[in-house]
């Protein structure tokens, strides 16, 4: 099983990044394949074209109601196991799992410590695991997930998006989260004019993701990418890059 994470500032990409590999594994035929929607304020589902599934923690958060009426012979954890399974929608090739607000005004560390246990035990049934992730790395920091064999930290090239990126790595280091190899991804969607000078990078750019008009006109149009052409540039670069990492 091979696990990648993205992360990145706020409006950076990462969605697009995640989905652009989800699409690049599934025409390889790299399966089975779950994707993680670790923002509680997803579109990932759009992005693939899909409609939202019930997130985790509102499955948590519907069971601890239900209290004494849980089915007979099961208790919590085994009917939230199976609550869980129906959860994961099937789509055409892979699986999504949302994972929701982990939040809020109250104590979520049961459903936190819940889903990184299921998590666990589900990630076994795939080949690899695709996790988009809200601004900051916040599940990170709470370590929802602790294992990563690639982390793609997605950055415009402004200085702000760039520090913003630093840190996420800089956090990733300090609270000793196991991540095989974390990449510097640039996005040139919004083009900076001021070219960064490369000696600066806190990592060498494993690649750039060229603007791509299709994409954002998909974006605009509530499309989704997955049946873009293989001729969109930024599908070919992720493809490119990914699959020869892979093949490493
Ligand atoms: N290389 C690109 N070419 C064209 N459009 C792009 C490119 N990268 C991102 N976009 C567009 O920019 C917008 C924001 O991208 P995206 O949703 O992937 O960012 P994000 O980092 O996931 O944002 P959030 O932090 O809100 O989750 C989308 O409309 C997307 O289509
Ligand atoms: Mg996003």
């Amino acid at each position: 099983m091979i696990k990648i994470g993205i992360a990145g500032k706020g409006g950076v990409g990462k969605t697009t990044l995640s989905a652009l590999v989800i699409l690049t594994l599934l025409r390889s035929g790299k399966k089975p394949i779950l994707a993680v929607d670790a923002d509680s304020n997803s579109n990932l589902n759009e992005m693939l074209g899909i409609s939202r599934p019930e997130d985790l923690v509102s499955v948590v958060d519907k069971i601890e109601k239900m209290k004494g009426s849980l089915p007979a012979g099961m208790d919590k954890v085994q009917y939230l196991e199976f609550k869980l399974r129906d959860a994961i929608s099937e789509n055409k090739g892979f699986d999504i799992l949302l994972m929701g607000r982990t939040e809020g005004p109250g104590c979520y560390c049961y459903a936190n410590n819940l889903l990184r246990d299921i998590l666990d035990k589900l990630e076994k049934n795939y080949s690899f695991i695709i996790m988009d992730s809200e601004a900051g790395f916040e599940h990170i920091s709470r370590r929802t997930s602790r294992n990563f064999d690639i982390l793609f930290i997605v950055s415009l090239s402004d200085k702000t998006s760039l520090r913003s990126a630093e840190r996420i790595y800089q956090m990733s280091k300090e609270i000793d989260l196991n991540i095989k190899q974390s990449y510097l991804v640039l996005n040139e969607f919004r083009k900076i004019s001021s070219q960064q000078n490369t000696s600066s990078f806190f990592l060498n750019p494993f690649f750039t993701l060229p603007f791509d008009e299709e994409i954002l006109n998909r974006s605009y149009e509530g499309k989704g990418i997955m049946d873009i052409s293989e001729e969109s540039i930024a599908y070919k670069t992720v493809k490119e890059n990914l699959l020869s990492l892979l093949s490493d």
